[in-house]
């Protein structure tokens, strides 16, 4: 019995729980500007956006931002997981989060935008099902103050993808 109730307190000790991040709250500016470096633009789209936050053992790991594009279609503007937990299958429940909520809510169509030099995110969404729709030429040079540079590459191009959900 006592064995059983320490396993599930340990289950639930590193279990993620994600919840929309309440009025009161600030939303976690260093995580956000993992994905995003413009400050100006994450101001922008939390005011429109839908944020989550994911926490672990009470600590935020983790953040996702999405913003409604039209009656069908809905965007992930923001997703991003703390350096330190990256790569331990939280970005893959963020991903399902978003879509579960999207797909709730009566949205039939996901999209994510990201760099042509963020080979990571690249993979990442493809492997979740997401296609390439269009190319934005040019947006970053268009819309951030500084060259973003990322795998020795520079951040010039805006790959969109869509995934139905
Ligand atoms: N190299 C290559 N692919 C990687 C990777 C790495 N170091 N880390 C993650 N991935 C890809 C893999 O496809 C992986 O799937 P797999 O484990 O089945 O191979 C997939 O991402 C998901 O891994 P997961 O552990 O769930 O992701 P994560 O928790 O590391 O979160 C990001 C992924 C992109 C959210 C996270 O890396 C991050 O916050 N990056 C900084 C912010 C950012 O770039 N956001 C996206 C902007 S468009």
């Amino acid at each position: 019995m006592l064995v059983n109730f320490l396993r599930l307190n340990l289950l639930l000790k590193n279990q993620l729980h994600i919840t929309p991040l309440s009025n009161k709250t600030e939303a976690p500016f260093e995580l956000l500007e993992l994905a995003d470096p413009s400050r100006k633009l994450i101001e922008l789209y939390l005011k429109e956006g839908m944020c989550y936050i994911a926490t672990l053992n009470e600590i935020t790991v983790g953040v996702i931002v999405l913003s409604k594009i039209n009656t069908t279609t809905i965007e992930i503007k923001n997703i991003a997981v703390k350096e330190s937990e990256q790569r331990k299958g939280f970005g893959k429940i963020l991903l399902k989060y978003a879509e579960d909520t999207s797909r709730n809510l009566g949205y039939t169509n996901l999209l994510i935008g990201t760099g042509n030099s963020s080979i990571k995110p690249l993979t990442f969404y493809q492997k979740e099902g997401f296609e390439i729709e269009k190319i934005e030429k040019n947006f970053f040079i268009k819309n951030y103050s500084e060259a973003i540079f990322e795998n020795g590459i520079q951040c010039k191009h805006l790959i969109l993808l869509r995934k139905k959900i």
